[in-house]
């Protein structure tokens, strides 16, 4: 495959860093670690590391060889995996349905994320008390028009870079955003490890409390190890039909597993030692963390040299603002290239057709915390709601059926080559793949929903 064909990756470097670029996002730097403080810190991260490793990463190769093998189209993707078999080609709408719905709450956070970097920008945030914060996040997120407002800039943003293309677009956003990404993580690391008590918060982080866990705890951690990697909901496979013939799709799901788990902890040393360095402040402060608990952290802790407390605020924002976009294409681009090359709309207006779709149920997500809030379905709020169906049921049973797919129903023959790129890859490590995509993550997923359910209850 030609390097310049403008509808795949130019480059390899270009392949990873779009698809860490979609791992990459708020998962990691707002979901991680509220999760993390949630569940008591150092065990979650521990199994959340075990799931990536063993269930997460093989799903993420066995989605780059879907998608590779279907060749620019994830939708006949799996039918042209499976040989023909037409009872699998369904899932080839898997991405098309999940990109809307993931987008549309993503977008909400992201949206929060881009107001408290335009805030920090004009340096709202000087002089305000931890009371102030807490209020005007409080005010903020449940006003039914300034959070819906910040929500459609981003999915906005996002639609015109999804609009200018593969490479123009998706690769030449990544390869800008994510080495500005990971210059922030650093300063950001450095700064935050220099506070006090930073050591409580590195304990947080890496001490582990095993009383901590149960049940809830290991599917939250197989959620977020799911989530954080964007497997299960075929938006692998949408990136890798862009992936040229050349590409090691193993060494490849590697290297963006490891960013990701590297970013996240990452992440994790940003935060908390900064929560730790005042006396009284909870690691466990749920999703408003990094929107109420930090900026006034900011504040106190570099109170002595204000222009410390701008640019530490902004540089933060600004990181949690190129996170969510780079993953936000994704999202976006999982849908859009269903309208754009099967109902053959031109892409920029596929890209606006789903982007409008997104700010429409993104609308309702973000009301769930004003107007909305007694709206509920099985007892939870639109944005609960979506996060609830996306990342603890949609991945998983995506994940098993893509295994379940991979694993049984395509021909050996022809994941091994798709692996291997026809034999010219040695891939030692191929025979473990299929071991644990035919047996280990699909009896483990299976085993994480029975006992959610209270399938297994008399084993206790
Ligand atoms: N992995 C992304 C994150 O960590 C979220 C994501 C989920 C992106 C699903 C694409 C698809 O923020």
């Amino acid at each position: 495959m030609k390097g310049n064909n403008k509808n795949m990756f130019a480059s390899k470097v270009g392949a990873i860093l779009a698809a860490a670029g979609s791992a990459v996002g708020l998962g990691n730097v707002w979901r991680f670690p509220t999760e993390a403080g949630a569940h008591g810190g150092a065990a979650f991260i521990l199994i959340y590391v075990i799931f990536m490793m063993f269930f997460a990463l093989p799903v993420m190769i066995t989605e780059f060889a879907i998608g590779r093998h279907g060749g620019n189209d994830v939708t006949h993707a799996f039918e042209k995996m499976s040989g023909g078999k037409r009872g699998w080609r369904w899932m080839g709408l898997l991405p098309v349905v999940s990109g809307i719905f993931v987008l549309s709450y993503y977008a909400v956070v992201a949206g929060w994320t881009l107001f408290y970097t335009y805030e920090a920008l004009v340096d709202g945030f000087s002089g305000k008390s931890s009371e102030d914060f807490a209020a005007d996040f409080v005010a903020f997120s449940s006003d039914s028009l300034q959070p819906v407002f910040w929500m459609a800039v981003i999915v906005a943003m996002t639609c015109g870079i999804v609009a200018l293309g593969v490479q123009r677009g998706i690769e030449r956003g990544a390869k800008i955003m994510m080495p500005l990404l990971f210059l922030f993580i650093l300063v950001l690391v450095a700064c935050s490890l220099t506070l006090p008590n930073a050591g409580d918060g590195m304990r947080f982080l890496f001490h582990p409390d095993f009383s901590k866990v149960d049940g809830s705890l290991v599917l939250s951690a197989m959620g977020q190890a799911f989530f954080s990697l964007s497997v299960g909901l075929g938006c692998l496979c949408t990136y890798a039909c862009y992936f040229r013939k050349d590409v090691d799709l193993m060494k490849d799901g590697q290297s963006v597993a490891c960013i990701d788990t590297l970013v996240a902890l990452l992440s994790g040393l940003i935060i908390f030692p900064a929560v730790y360095s005042i006396p009284g402040l909870q690691p466990d402060a749920g999703p408003p963390l990094v929107f109420i608990t930090l900026p006034n952290v900011f504040q106190q802790v570099f109170g002595g040299v204000p222009w410390l407390a701008y640019l530490f605020s902004l540089l933060f924002y600004l990181l949690l603002v190129m996170a969510a976009l780079t993953s936000s294409i994704s999202m976006l681009e999982m849908s859009a290239a269903y309208f754009h090359k099967n109902l053959r709309l031109p892409r920029p207006l596929a890209a606006v057709v789903v982007s409008l779709v997104c700010m429409l149920f993104g609308t309702f997500c973000s009301w769930s915390f004003g107007d909305w809030r007694d709206v509920t379905l099985f007892g939870m709020g639109f944005f609960d709601l979506f996060d609830f169906f996306v990342a603890k049921l949609i991945m998983p049973i995506g994940g098993l059926l893509m295994c379940i797919f991979v694993g049984w129903v395509v021909d050996e023959r022809v994941l091994r080559a798709e692996i291997t790129n026809n034999g010219t890859l040695r891939s030692p490590l191929y025979p473990l793949y299929r071991f644990i995509i035919r047996y280990l993550a699909p009896v483990g997923i299976f085993l994480i929903f029975a006992n959610e359910l209270g399938l297994l209850d008399f084993l206790k």
